[in-house]
């Protein structure tokens, strides 16, 4: 059964995360042969908003958990045995009135064929312990899973033990075997982030089709979140969204609570539009930048053509086997070659590199892995060389080679942030491929970012992204009134 919302929705089956517990059991027998080992995952824990008893959001699941047993319930856990691969889910046991506040109160049953697991217990106190114990555990595989991007942790499952209970804990090795994992996609999870990222460029284009000087930018994020759920069923967003128009389009996380998307938009302004809805918790990440007025200027044509450059030559030479901060570097070889056509930069483009000049107009990473999380996990285990130290280089958000079946994003951008630009001045090297004049005719022009979300294979990158209009051309006749 597990999820669609009717309609032209989706349906994600319960197979996809059948499959991911088979997966999950494989990778740890090669690693433990120990009878009587468990996995023992555990939920989201829903939460209402500062001093209520209402929630902010509808709950939003863990994503380790979701992984590993598709529920949408908070407060619960998953047993699973490693030589068996046996599943059990125990939901909350719920109070009698959950019935009056929220609705029916489901049965062990509906649980079972909703999520194809062999049991369902409800978790009255002791019974997650009680069915270790009377299934002859030995050894509790529990996750503890370091974020490199949020510099969180999370915790191991923290069930109610009754007194007495010794079972070992190993914290250390279900972590990378899970993460690495979550980063090889499968058919069926393929499948939801082609829908999610479907639904992104489709409401990307409604807003194209919609927008007008004049407008507020929250004005554009509500029709694109309207199009994102009326239409493709998306509730909730892989991050917040960034509406960003004008010289506000260089503040590369724009949106957020104290800038919320609220400036009236220009004739002449430049969009930068980054916004994911995400679909049964899988992300889509896309970016698309134009005109607000549907017509590029000759300095919006140079930047954007530079920074669509640099997203192409990346998707053609992002393979099996490349590393990332290779493709990095070639996205701002492409952008730097570009601003110094268009007359901004002067002279030699590798050491224009070397001297990390590219940080100054693209300083945050070329794009990251992408799955249940926007920013998915996975990107420093396997082959991954250390975070590096170099400006720009430092954001990279994962160093491994690419490997087919890994989603990743490819986002290249190009902004002017005048504190980097008179930082940049400051520096004898970079100041030297500087046109001072040329580049002062860009302040305030803000930034351009190009965001595709791809899958890798050996016979040639999937664009999963690849209905929005991305060329100047593309987008001039796509906006067309
Ligand atoms: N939208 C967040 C990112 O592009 O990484
Ligand atoms: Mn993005
Ligand atoms: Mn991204």
């Amino acid at each position: 059964m597990s999820f669609d919302l009717g309609g032209n929705t989706h349906h994600v089956p319960a197979k996809l995360f059948v499959d991911n517990r088979s997966r999950l059991v494989t990778e740890l027998r090669k690693v433990t042969q120990k009878p009587g080992a468990f996995v023992v995952l555990q939920g989201g824990v829903g939460r209402h908003r500062y001093n209520t008893d209402s929630e902010d959001l509808p709950f939003r699941q863990e994503s380790y958990f979701f992984w590993a047993f598709g529920a949408h319930d908070s407060d619960a856990f998953g047993v699973i045995e490693v030589a068996t691969g046996k599943a059990v889910f125990f939901p909350p046991r719920l109070p009698p009135d959950f019935a009056i506040w929220e609705g029916k109160i489901r049965d062990e049953e509906w649980f079972k064929t909703k999520l194809e697991v062999d049991e369902v217990i409800f978790n009255d106190k002791y019974a997650i312990n009680d069915y270790l114990t009377t299934h002859g555990a030995q050894h509790l595989y529990l996750l503890k899973a370091p974020n490199t991007d949020s510099g969180n942790t999370l915790v191991p499952a923290a069930f109610t033990k009754r007194p007495g209970f010794n079972t070992p804990v190993d914290t250390a090795t279900l972590y990378p075997i899970i993460a690495n994992l979550r980063v090889f996609k499968t058919d069926l999870e393929l499948d939801v982030m082609r829908y999610a990222v479907k639904i992104a460029c489709e409401a990307h284009k409604d807003v194209m089709k919609s927008i007008r000087p004049n407008m507020f930018e929250y004005q554009c994020e509500s029709l694109f979140r309207h199009h994102s759920y009326y239409h493709g069923g998306c509730r909730h967003f892989a991050y917040t969204c960034v509406a960003a128009t004008g010289c506000n389009s260089s503040i590369l996380h724009y949106g957020h609570a104290n800038a919320p998307n609220s400036k009236l938009i220009k004739d002449g302004d430049m969009c930068m539009y980054d916004m994911g809805p995400e679909y049964n918790c899988y992300a889509s990440d896309v970016t698309c930048s134009f005109p607000a007025n549907g017509k590029f200027t000759e300095n919006q044509k140079l930047i954007y053509n530079a920074v669509l450059k640099a997203n192409r030559e990346v998707f053609k030479a992002a393979k099996p086997g490349v590393r990332w901060i290779d493709m990095h570097l070639l996205a701002e070889k492409v952008l730097l070659q570009g601003l110094k056509d268009a007359g901004i930069l002067k002279g030699d483009v590798d050491e224009m590199v070397k001297s990390r000049l590219g940080a100054v107009f693209l300083p945050h990473g070329l794009g990251h892995l992408m799955g249940l999380d926007v920013h998915d996990v996975g990107g420093y285990l396997g082959d991954a060389t250390a975070r590096p130290t170099q400006a720009g280089l430092s954001s990279l958000r994962t160093t491994r080679t690419l490997q087919e079946r890994m989603c990743i994003t490819i986002e290249p951008g190009c902004y002017f942030i005048d504190m980097l630009i008179d930082q940049a001045l400051k520096d004898a090297k970079q100041r030297e491929f500087i046109v001072v004049e040329r580049l002062n005719e860009f302040r305030g022009f803000g930034g351009i970012r190009i965001e595709d979300d791809i899958v890798v294979w050996a016979n040639g990158n999937e664009n999963l992204s690849s209905s929005v209009p991305r060329t100047v051309e593309e987008i001039e006749a796509f906006m067309k009134h």
